[in-house]
């Protein structure tokens, strides 16, 4: 059986896209057969993520409109060959977005795929709708900040009203990122901690990620940081990875890393 799932968040700019890339890889690696679809018409920053920008002739809309075939628009992966790429359009605006082609196209790609993950636009307007139209499972990524919980918050409504499943009563299952996790600042009581993130969304918890500079400098080279073995970012992708692939992997909290004696003195004199 196959699961689409849609990668949300309301508010921009949170790490949905590093989120798609990173999990779409983690799943792979699970051997499993997965695609990451960029659903964020216009815009276009998975296939830089994944190192496959060079690659793209074909995209998604030509596939709806019967320009091409998904064969032909479909981009395998570099880094694993369980893993595919569908690109979005960039010079079509988002109003080409058509429910009966997108649930065709999605139809398509569930006999091909066992995972089929769709990156969302940012905000809440018609692009996002039809990213969790047909969608079975949601992954909402917010960040502890309050702007994000409550945009999250409102997208999770959406999902809860507007969804295929939701119109026939039932539920679209829910997976809970935190991303760009400051451990320092959630000890010195500077960031919202994560029960209270749960408390408000009422959501299951998939994982924790932490603030890390070797995120932005894996995806500007196309190399996702679950890639690097030694990240604890890359390091937490794989294990929300084998917790949607349904392994049994407890959550883990970033920790506060242990500094030398120049970081201790830099904390008292700060
Ligand atoms: N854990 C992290 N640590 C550090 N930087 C991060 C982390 N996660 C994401 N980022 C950075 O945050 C920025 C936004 O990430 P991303 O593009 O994935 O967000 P998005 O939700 O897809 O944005 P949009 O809503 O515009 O589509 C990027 O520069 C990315 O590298
Ligand atoms: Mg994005």
């Amino acid at each position: 059986m196959s699961k689409v799932i849609a990668v949300i968040s309301g508010k921009g700019g949170v790490g949905k896209t590093t989120t798609t890339a990173n999990i779409g890889l983690g799943i792979a690696m699970q051997m499993k057969q997965c695609v990451v679809v960029d659903f964020d018409i216009g815009q276009r920053n998975l296939d830089m993520i994944l190192g496959l920008e060079n690659r793209v002739v074909y995209d998604m809309i030509q596939v709806m409109d019967g320009e091409a075939t998904l064969e032909q628009a479909l981009i395998r992966s570099k880094a694993n060959r369980n893993l595919y790429f569908l690109p979005a359009s960039q010079t079509k605006d988002k109003s080409v977005l058509d429910s009966e082609k997108i649930s065709k196209m999605l139809m398509e790609l569930r006999k091909k795929f066992e995972y089929v993950i769709l990156d969302a636009p940012a905000g809440i307007e018609s692009g996002f709708e039809h990213t969790i139209e047909f969608a079975d499972a949601a992954i909402i990524v917010v960040n502890p900040e309050v702007s994000s919980i409550r945009d999250s918050d409102r997208a999770i409504g959406i999902l809860d009203s507007k969804s295929q499943k939701a119109k026939i009563g039932h539920e679209v299952e829910k997976m809970l990122i935190i991303n760009r996790i400051d451990p320092e600042m959630v000890q010195k009581g500077e960031m919202l901690e994560a029960d209270d993130i749960l408390e408000i969304l009422g959501v299951e918890l998939f994982g924790m990620v932490p603030e890390d500079k070797g995120v932005i400098d894996a995806s500007n080279q196309g190399q996702p940081i679950i890639l690097n073995k030694k990240s604890d970012a890359g390091k937490a992708y794989r294990r929300i990875a084998k917790r949607i692939c349904g392994i049994k992997v407890p959550v883990e909290r970033p920790k506060v890393k242990r500094k030398g004696l120049v970081g201790k003195l830099k904390g008292i004199f700060s």
